[in-house]
């Protein structure tokens, strides 16, 4: 019986190399990525243009950026089934996003709260590149005309700014760009610090942050330093408000056991936080212990991994150049 030919929908989404992977990157964000390639044509690439906004050393970009494809990997990405590809490779990222330079206005960019905390953080360094970012994230974003951008709660702005920029350039030229949503997941989208629960897991608090790459007794140690709480209650119950450290744990603890908060409060009820919080760091290095090991065993086969990013530059940049035609013919540049 012959199959229907139904278009996919489509979904694009990017990190930075700029760091580490960690369990905020995954629960956030991978591990959902490798379950919708069978109701979306996905497309995900590490975005290595966007980090030199901030001084990088070559070597470990370099190196970063090979791992960080080999863990999408071992996260379950199958490339066969993915566009996996490195940004610096399709070309059209920097056209494009020059173009969309010069229809994204001075005032929108000053507004970037991104832009606001980098500058302040980088002081020495506040260039034309980390001001432009959002140009360039807009350029990712509509050469590929998704249907749906999976990002974190911090990039809901640039995502609005891009659905401006779009909607912009459509109202001068025609509909050259789909206007894509922003998709923020509900669960496990935001995992914060394990010192400081009222901030995102990042790399820049490294004692809160556990990288998938990291070894399980380093990875343990962070769990049991982890902070709880400063009430006298000692007693795991989900409370973000006022516990927001446990409740961070636990909404780790929900993410890798698939338990629900009640079954979670059951399952620890009687107990400390002394109890509760190396439980969850056993559950979290059994999660990683499998994309751990699949990343090295990667990262020993160069030839394999370079086969799927060039394999992916070719594709994205074949949907790429198609929307990159369209727009240089829009905006008036002679045809090669
Ligand atoms: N700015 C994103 C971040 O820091 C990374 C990114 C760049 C991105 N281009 C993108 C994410 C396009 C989604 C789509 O997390």
């Amino acid at each position: 019986m012959e199959e229907a030919v139904v278009a996919k929908k489509r979904m694009l989404s990017g990190i930075q190399p700029s760091g580490d992977l960690h369990l905020g990157n995954y629960l956030g964000a991978i591990k959902n990525w490798g379950a919708r390639s069978d109701t979306y044509e996905c497309f995900y690439f590490m975005a290595d243009l966007h980090t030199i906004t901030v001084r990088q050393t070559p070597a470990d970009l370099r190196r970063r950026t090979l791992e960080q494809l080999a863990q999408y990997i071992a996260c379950g990405l199958d490339p066969e089934k993915n566009t996996l590809f490195v940004q610096s490779h399709v070309h059209q990222h920097a056209e494009l996003g020059w173009v969309l330079n010069c229809y994204t206005m001075f005032g929108e960019l000053s507004r970037m709260t991104q832009f606001k905390d980098k500058s302040a953080k980088h002081q020495e360094n506040i260039n034309g590149g980390l001001f432009t970012y959002p140009a360039l994230m807009a350029a990712d974003i509509l050469l590929y005309q998704p249907d749906l951008v999976p990002v974190g709660h911090d990039q809901k702005q640039h995502c609005e700014l891009t659905r401006d920029v779009a909607q912009r350039f459509n109202g001068i030229y025609g509909d050259v760009f789909k206007v894509p949503e922003p998709f923020i997941p509900e669960t496990g989208a935001r995992v914060m610090s394990l010192n400081a629960p009222e901030t995102k897991m990042s790399k820049s608090i490294p004692e809160g942050c556990v990288f998938l790459m990291e070894r399980p007794e380093d990875i343990q140690r962070k769990f049991k330093r982890a902070i709880t709480d400063s009430d006298t209650e000692n007693c795991v119950r989900f409370d973000p408000e006022n516990k927001p450290g446990v409740a961070n744990l636990m909404s780790i603890y929900a993410a890798v056991t698939g338990k629900s908060f009640a079954e979670i409060e059951a399952e620890f009820a009687g107990q400390g936080y002394g109890k509760f919080k190396p439980v969850v760091g056993d559950a979290v290095i059994e999660t990683l212990r499998p994309i751990r090991e699949e990343s090295q065993r990667l990262l020993k086969d160069k030839a394999y991994l370079e086969s799927v990013y060039r394999a992916g530059a070719e594709k994205a940049s074949y949907v790429a150049e198609k929307t990159l035609r369209k727009v240089y013919k829009k905006v008036g540049f002679l045809a090669r």
